[in-house]
Formats: C-alpha cells, structure tokens, sequence
C-alpha cells in the first residue's frame, strides 16, 4: 500500500505535491456514481475524476460536448457520498467557462457548493488563464488539462497524439509553466510524445497525471470504464484493461434470462 494510504485520511492537493516531492506516483480514475465512487475509494486511489467522459461513456453521446453542468453536478454530487479519502476533482463541461472569466467562476462555485467537491478541471493553456487565475482568487483549488483536450475535438478534427511538432510541443510547455505560475495544482497531460510529458514533469513543481503520456509523468489516470473493460471498443494504445467486465455482465444477464425463462428463478429458497 502506498504511503499516502497509512498516513493521510484524506489526500488534499498539498498531499500530492508531498507525493511527487517524494517521489510516489499518483493514481488518478474517474468515477460518475456512488457504486463505482465507493469501489475505487476503497480500493485506495488517491484522486476521483468525475470527468466529462461521462457524456461519452454514461449518457452515450459521441463527445464530451454535450454534458450539461447540472449532469455533471448530479454525477459529482453522487460520487461525494462515497468517496472518504481520495480529493474529488470535477470537469468543468464544455461551454461553462469558455465565454469569460465571470462564467468559469460562476460554473466552479456551482460544482463546489451544490456537489461537495474539492476542486474543479479545465481544458487549456493561454487562452483560459484569466478563468484560472479567477476561479483559484476565490479559494477553488484547479487542475489544468493539456495536450488532447477532447473538448476541442471539433478544431483538431482527430484523436490522435497531440505536441508532437516543435511549435506545439514548446506552446504546451509554456502553457504547463504559466498554468502553474497560475496556481493550479496539478496538470493532466493527455495523449502527447513520453518525452515531452517527461520533460513538462521534470519542469513543474507540481504534479503531472498523465493519460497516453508515457511513465514520466507524476501519476496516471485513465477512465474507468474503460479499464475495466465495460467498454468493448474504445482500445487506444495506451489503454490496459485490467478486467474484460463486458463480458463478466453479459454472461450474468444471460444466465439470469436462461432461469427466468426456464422457470428456475426464483427457487422455493428465494421465495417468502
Ligand atoms: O473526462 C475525463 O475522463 C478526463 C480524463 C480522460 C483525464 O478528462
């Protein structure tokens, strides 16, 4: 078991930067409800992403553009009544704080008093810094997103790996430093070349989390459903599945159909 497991009763975002000054990897999942919420709680990961891949892979829309903020609110707000020890962080949606400033501060309060939260996440370096520095004045800790932003999918056009041309790879890494000077505390690097996130890592004080980033990031996220294998065809390279539950359900729910049909559920023993 890790060290923040014996000695933090629950990690905050001065705990993670206490990980990566030690050198302890960070384990980052998402979770958008109470059961999964308590599961990976209880299993010991340190931080709880109620992403806006849940617009992908709760309410089966193509993107993560369509999540509103009351669903994402809804999702967090679940999840906060499981999780005791991991920091909860909530993906600011699409379209809540792009606009301005005063929109982003207004959709980050609205995470923090009606879900309980702890902090909230962005997409974007320069072009949302005045959102950042707005939102982490009025005491909400933000985690920065950068490299694939899949709100952006529409300008990219393509999930493929991002930063990978000079010019891109040197705006990320001055985004990453002044998102830090900002104050966030934490930043995701997604889908970008192992060198680039190794050296963004190696650049910050705070931690990294990478997803399609490569080992030298400060921690790793990945969306739960994903590897945990609910979802069949979502399988990136980067993606380990640590579990094949597509099939483990399925094989339940057939089992179930084949005793309701044959009469063999319920037994006298599951009848009153
Ligand atoms: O929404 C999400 O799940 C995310 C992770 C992929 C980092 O942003």
């Amino acid at each position: 078991m890790s060290t923040a497991k014996k000695d933090f009763k629950r990690i905050t975002t001065r705990v993670l930067r206490t990980m990566k000054e030690n050198g302890e990897k960070i384990s980052m999942l998402t979770a958008y409800d109470y059961s999964l919420g308590r599961i990976v709680d209880e299993a010991g990961i340190d931080v709880v992403l109620v992403g806006d891949s849940a617009s992908n892979v709760i309410h089966g829309h193509e993107t993560t553009l369509p999540i509103t903020l009351d669903q994402m609110i809804d999702h967090a707000s679940a999840v906060v009544k499981a999780v005791k020890r991991a920091l909860i962080v909530v993906d600011l949606p699409f379209g809540n704080y792009q606009a301005d400033s005063k929109l982003a501060l207004k959709s980050a309060i609205r995470i923090m008093k009606e879900s309980g939260a702890h902090a909230i996440k962005m997409e974007g370096g320069e072009f949302i810094m005045e959102s950042v520095k707005r939102v982490i004045s009025a005491g909400i800790p933000v985690m920065g997103h950068l490299g694939l932003m899949p709100q952006s999918i529409y300008k990219y056009g393509t999930y493929t790996v991002r930063a990978k041309e000079e010019e891109e790879a040197k705006q990320l890494l001055t985004d990453a430093k002044r998102l830090q000077k900002a104050g966030v505390f934490s930043i995701v690097l997604e889908k970008i070349p192992q060198s680039l996130a190794a050296k963004v890592s190696e650049s910050l004080y705070i931690p990294t989390i990478g997803i399609g980033a490569g080992p030298g990031c400060d921690g790793q996220v990945l969306v739960t459903h994903d590897m945990l294998g609910i979802n069949k065809e979502f399988s990136p390279r980067f993606l380990r599945r640590y579990a094949n539950l597509f099939d483990v359900i399925e094989e339940a729910v057939q089992n179930y159909i084949k005793d309701v049909k044959a009469g063999e559920f319920p037994s006298e023993k599951e009848a009153y």
